[in-house]
């Protein structure tokens, strides 16, 4: 009742503040979830602040409902060549549209995720702030783009957006009135585990497996890890994050580079880059990719003209030529005489960043223990045999009883249909099969009875059928209900799962029509864009639809739910 009778008497109290109303929609376009949970601390300060706060995911968000929206803070991140995630995408296209209101009176800010080592980093964050300003909205907060180590920008953001909201005088009228509201509702206990991102639990690992068979040209392994002790649980369609391990032979090769001993003292210039510099160089930062700001940065210590030219506006191609392929060894290599201590190169690094594998297993199915499926990436690049950090570390230097650093990244975009009677299609080829093995024992788990279709590929089936004794016993006990598989090198002509999927077309349809979610996890340039070509002909020809009938068709299972994808 006290409060009821204060919240009158502020607003009383400042009648002729021409304020807006204390109104947000917070939006997100997230792939991985990084950018869903930033915006639920968003929504969570604002709400602090005595806003009344729209939380969704862009595709959710009622476009006409924007032009009343007095402000509007969007968190988006960028994918493969510059493009917005999915559950983004019609949002995207409604703002670049004609369609798309003015939007004078507005006021808004945007936190841009990405990875500097892409060239179009951030781009997706870009538009949207490009665009609204073109619109009329007016910048609140400047837009903050943030490069894989997201939390310190992705702080600051928060704070320059909230300082800006209580900076008004309006809104810090309000704020004396709802900060008296405000932990009634904000009171929810959750019992979060200890270990995060920021926090990565060390986890021992039970078993390591081979999955491919002998003579396979590949190898992927099968992870099987402990979280006993730690707190940490996890939903099927969730990942494992692992800080991985540089590649020593890698390490060493860079210390005697620049002849030094690996044992320098690294001065602690940001959090955690204390240490000896081996140390520091085989767990705590990342060597093995070159981006431009690396560069940037490393030509302030080189006395070598080409550096200086080469990160010259003008020479962008040249540049992505460049980085493409090569590594912290390669620019030390080619660019010196260098004028670097070691603490100097650990002060233009970035950190380690983490790498998200999809679950493999049901946390009901293995209590205290997340599997993951994890394979091995090498190549030859510049005439050096290179490789993925984690994969090759997993695969060549990883014991069972060894240790990783992880943490479980929940995935709210990858999520199993809450009615365990709702059929599901789930197209994974190679490791995108992953998540789909958690589904099934999910589902054999819970006695689930919802119909299910599994979509994999491979290149042989004798030795790369990932998992193949589960889903044989998942059919024969009907969690499974049906399986095609396309192996690519076992014929003259190539198949894959999307042709499988253009066989069963009308099969296929039918289970849509009946309510299905569809699930495509694994490659995203080529894979999921065919898959989703060829979903998009099931659709028209089954459909009877026009082209861009069959895309509304699809567009809606998207911003629906029932069209899920976790492609990387
Ligand atoms: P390939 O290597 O013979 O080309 C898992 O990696 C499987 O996905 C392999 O069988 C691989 O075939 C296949 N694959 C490669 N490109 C694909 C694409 N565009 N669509 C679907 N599957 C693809």
């Amino acid at each position: 009742a006290a409060v009821a009778t204060l919240i009158p008497a502020e607003e009383a109290a400042q009648p002729a503040a021409p304020a807006l109303p204390r109104e947000a929609a917070v939006l997100f376009g997230s792939q991985t979830g990084n950018s869903q949970r930033l915006a639920g601390k968003l929504a969570a300060q604002l709400k602090e602040q005595g806003f009344e706060v729209t939380l969704s995911a862009m595709n959710a968000f009622k476009t006409n409902g924007l032009k009343k929206t007095p402000y509007l803070f969007i968190v988006a991140s960028t994918h493969g060549e510059g493009d917005p995630p999915d559950n983004a995408l019609t949002f995207y296209e409604f703002l670049f549209s004609k369609r798309a209101p003015k939007l004078d009176g507005m006021k808004f800010s945007v936190l841009a995720l990405g990875d500097t080592s892409y060239e179009f980093f951030c781009k997706t964050g870009q538009d949207f702030d490009n665009r609204l300003a073109e619109l009329g909205a007016e910048r609140l907060a400047p837009r903050i783009d943030c490069d894989v180590d997201f939390d310190g920008p992705a702080s600051q953001w928060l704070a320059s957006v909230i300082g800006a909201v209580t900076a008004s005088p309006a809104a810090s009228a309000t704020v004396a009135g709802a900060a008296s509201v405000a932990p009634a509702s904000s009171a929810a206990t959750t019992t979060e585990s200890e270990y995060s991102r920021s926090n990565p639990f060390q986890a021992e690992v039970l078993a390591t497996i081979n999955l491919n068979g002998r003579g396979s040209d590949r190898e992927t392994r099968h992870l099987e890890i402990s979280l006993e002790g730690s707190g940490l649980t996890y939903e099927p369609g969730d990942c494992v994050g692992i800080y991985p391990q540089n590649d020593p032979a890698l390490v060493d090769a860079i210390i005697a580079e620049m002849k030094w001993s690996g044992s320098e003292n690294v001065v602690p210039t940001k959090e955690g880059a204390e240490g000896q510099l081996r140390n520091a160089l085989l767990a705590q930062f990342e060597v093995t990719v070159l981006t431009r700001p690396l560069l940037e940065k490393a030509a302030a210590f080189s006395e070598n003209a080409k550096l200086a030219e080469l990160i010259l506006p003008d020479n962008k191609a040249t540049l992505r030529a460049y980085t493409s392929g090569r590594d912290l060894l390669d620019l030390l290599q080619d660019f010196g005489p260098w004028k670097l201590s070691a603490a100097d190169l650990v002060s233009i690094l970035r950190k380690m960043p983490p790498r998200l594998y999809s679950i493999a297993s049901s946390g009901n199915a293995h209590p205290e223990e997340v599997h993951v499926t994890i394979r091995k990436v090498e190549y030859e690049a510049h005439g050096r045999k290179r490789g993925g950090v984690c994969s090759v570390q997993v695969s060549e230097r990883l014991e069972e009883g060894g240790r990783l650093p992880i943490f479980i990244q929940n995935n709210p975009n990858f999520k199993l249909p809450a009615n365990p009677d709702t059929p599901v299609i789930m197209i994974g080829p190679g490791t995108g099969v992953a998540p789909f093995r958690a589904f099934m024992e999910e589902r054999e788990e819970l006695g689930a009875s919802g119909k299910s279709w599994l979509f994999y590929g491979d290149r042989h089936f004798v030795t790369d059928f990932l998992y193949q004794t589960d889903w044989q016993r998942m059919l024969k006990d009907g969690v499974l209900t049906k399986l095609d598989v396309a192996f690519s090198r076992d014929t003259e002509e190539k198949v894959y799962v999307q042709h499988r999927i253009l066989e069963q077309a009308a099969e296929l349809y039918k289970w849509l029509q009946e309510g299905a979610h569809v699930y495509v996890c694994g490659d995203e340039k080529h894979m999921a864009h065919d898959v989703h070509a060829a979903l998009l002909s099931v659709v028209e020809k089954q459909g009877g639809l026009n082209a861009e009938a069959a895309a509304a068709y699809l567009a809606d299972l998207q911003v629906s739910g029932r069209y899920q994808r976790d492609v990387y």
